[in-house]
């Protein structure tokens, strides 16, 4: 693959959607499916980073999904206790920055000394930054963020004149750029909730496959997909407008 030729978003976003239609397929629990989707995403971070964008965003786990049952929540919680841990020296092999965009509240203590653990050895590396959402949701992110400047407000620390668009994007869980290409997996158009405020002008991708399937090949048709489209904006580009 030449990448030369292709446009590179600087921010990707990526709604991993259709672990369990992936297991359900090959006759298997949806366990399963989250297992190889959590797999797909170490190797394809890395690529994902390796091709030259900077920062990739991941919905691993909204605030909706505590409402499904005990064992599929319990799975995942035990694949972030027991994954960001043990595979912490793989992003540090590969200079990857984890850095995690939710709310610490509910999550169990394990859960969080894996997040913490990776976070502090990985916070100096260079290639890019992984961002992974999990108890995260786009509406209690704008929340909070409002919370925390009115906060500044009402200690003085700030007049509300000093509000604009760069403070309010500092007082997210992450100061993030904002999204350039939104992926969402296993067909569904819907933004379910994720990063709201970085999605604003992003360009969508809706590819058929569930995610355990979305491999480097698949990344790669997306990024020449990325390629074609013609970002304005809310300007006009002149030297592509045909009528
Ligand atoms: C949605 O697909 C996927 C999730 C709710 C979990 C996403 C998690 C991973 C890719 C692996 C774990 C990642 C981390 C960081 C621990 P679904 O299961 O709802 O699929 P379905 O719509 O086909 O049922």
């Amino acid at each position: 693959m030449n990448y030369e030729n292709l446009k590179i978003p600087n921010h990707v976003g990526i709604i991993l959607d259709g672990n369990g239609r992936w297991a359900k397929s090959r006759g298997l629990n949806r366990s399963a499916g989250h297992k190889a989707g959590y797999e797909n995403l170490k190797e394809l971070c890395v690529h994902i980073l390796d091709v030259g964008v900077k920062y990739l965003s991941v919905y691993a786990f909204s605030t909706e999904n505590f409402k499904r049952s005990e064992e599929e929540v319990g799975y995942l919680m035990n694949l972030v206790a027991k994954k960001f841990k043990s595979d912490a020296k793989f992003f540090m092999k590969n200079d990857v920055k984890v850095v995690f965009s939710g709310v610490r509240e509910n999550l169990r203590k394990d859960v969080l000394e894996s997040m913490d653990y990776v976070t502090n050895l990985t916070k100096d590396n260079k290639k890019g930054v992984f961002n992974v959402c999990i108890n995260y949701g786009g509406h209690l992110e704008l929340t909070d963020m409002t919370k925390k400047i009115s906060k500044l407000v009402k200690e003085d620390k700030i007049k509300i004149e000093d509000i604009n668009e760069e403070l309010i994007s500092k007082s997210l869980y992450q100061d993030l750029p904002p999204i350039d290409f939104l992926i969402r997996t296993s067909g569904e158009q819907r933004v379910s909730n994720f990063m709201l405020w970085q999605l604003s002008y992003a360009e969508f991708y809706f590819p058929k496959v569930h995610f355990p399937d979305f491999n480097k090949e698949e990344f790669n048709k997306a990024l020449i997909e990325y390629t074609k489209r013609d970002r304005r904006f809310g300007g006009i580009n002149y030297e592509t407008k045909s009528n």
